[in-house]
């Protein structure tokens, strides 16, 4: 479990304040209810967001675009969030500039914090909160040399019963069941698989795989996230003049391919080297995932100025910013 430790979620021990339905609190004073009705039945959504230090300064990757998928899981989960895209955008970067934790994994959730027991719950106070913890690899901190999957007994849920574009907390039970399942093997992540046997997805990342040149990765139709890093990692490919072709993917296909890797805000860009006792290529990162996540640094540490757009300014602080009020 020694492993666990140290590959998860950074340390929470530097975080000075959460952000909470408009106040920056102690992190101790960061409570919810036990009957909340988001700890029972799961309805809650949330975002995952990297902060990087660069050159010029502090900024977080691609923010606009994860506030927007915030409130579209929202909106399928029926949370409507109390404030504008622009206030939420603006209480994530007052987060990361009180904390000042770089690089840092931002964690906005949106909850009903009850206390409420009954399923059909669309009355109960809805929540936002947020934090920011240090990042550190999600996939080991040699992930950027490749990682060994196993693909997962356990399938994808199906998203006419969950829906998978939407990130929401009860999704993450099936990442828990494939995740744990291919640790206590041995492996560094999960591949899971769809209810008809077309690949899916990682516990927390999207698959993309290289073949003759060409970039395949499932389609948007599939049971999978609309991954923000997927989305940038299209982009980065297809303006190095490499193909990229979404569509349905067997375990077969997936053996045969040149090269795996993973994408994800937490797991950045992760070569797969092995999957379930298969090498992978020669077993080492090849050159279109090396080009691509040498590209996605450069971007994100901001020595890229072709996609500085994706980076969003955060101010530093020198002294904490005026709290932002409910609407
Ligand atoms: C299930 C799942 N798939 C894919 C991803 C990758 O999405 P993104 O690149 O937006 O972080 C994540 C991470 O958020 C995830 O949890």
């Amino acid at each position: 479990m020694q492993r666990d430790v140290e590959k998860g979620l950074g340390t929470a021990d530097a975080m000075k304040k959460i952000w909470m339905n408009g106040t920056l609190v102690d992190p101790a004073e960061a409570k919810v209810s036990v009957l909340s009705h988001t700890l029972h039945y799961g309805v809650g959504v949330f975002e995952g967001i990297r902060g990087y230090m660069g050159p010029k300064g502090g900024a977080i990757f691609r923010l606009a675009d994860h506030v927007k998928r915030l409130f579209l899981s929202s909106k399928v989960y029926r949370l409507p969030i109390p404030y504008t895209e622009e206030q939420v955008l603006k209480a994530i970067v007052e987060t990361q500039a009180v904390n000042d934790i770089w690089p840092s994994y931002i964690r906005p959730i949106v909850y009903r914090d009850g206390p409420a027991l009954g399923v059909k719950n669309l009355t109960t106070k809805v929540s936002l909160a947020i934090a920011a913890v240090p990042a550190k690899k999600y996939l080991g901190e040699k992930s950027d040399e490749g990682i060994r999957a196993k693909i997962s007994p356990f399938r994808k849920a199906h998203s006419d019963a969950m829906p998978a574009l939407a990130k929401a907390v009860g999704n993450y039970l099936g990442s828990y069941l494939a995740g744990t399942d291919a640790s206590q093997d041995g492996y560094d992540e999960a591949i899971l698989l769809d209810k008809n046997g077309f690949l899916a997805e990682g516990t927390g990342e999207n698959l993309f795989m290289v073949r003759s040149g060409t970039v395949y990765t499932p389609g948007t139709e599939g049971d999978i996230l609309l991954g923000i890093t997927r989305d940038s990692v299209i982009r980065i490919a297809q303006d190095l003049g490499v193909p990229v072709v979404q569509k349905q993917l067997s375990v077969g296909e997936l053996l045969a391919a040149d090269e795996v890797f993973f994408t994800g805000t937490y797991a950045e860009i992760a070569p797969v080297r092995e999957v379930s006792h298969y090498t992978i290529g020669n077993g080492k990162p090849g050159p279109i995932t090396r080009d691509v996540q040498d590209i996605f640094y450069r971007t994100v540490s901001g020595e890229e100025s072709k996609y500085a757009a994706w980076l969003y300014p955060v101010p530093a602080l020198a002294r904490p910013v005026a709290r932002t009020g409910r609407r």
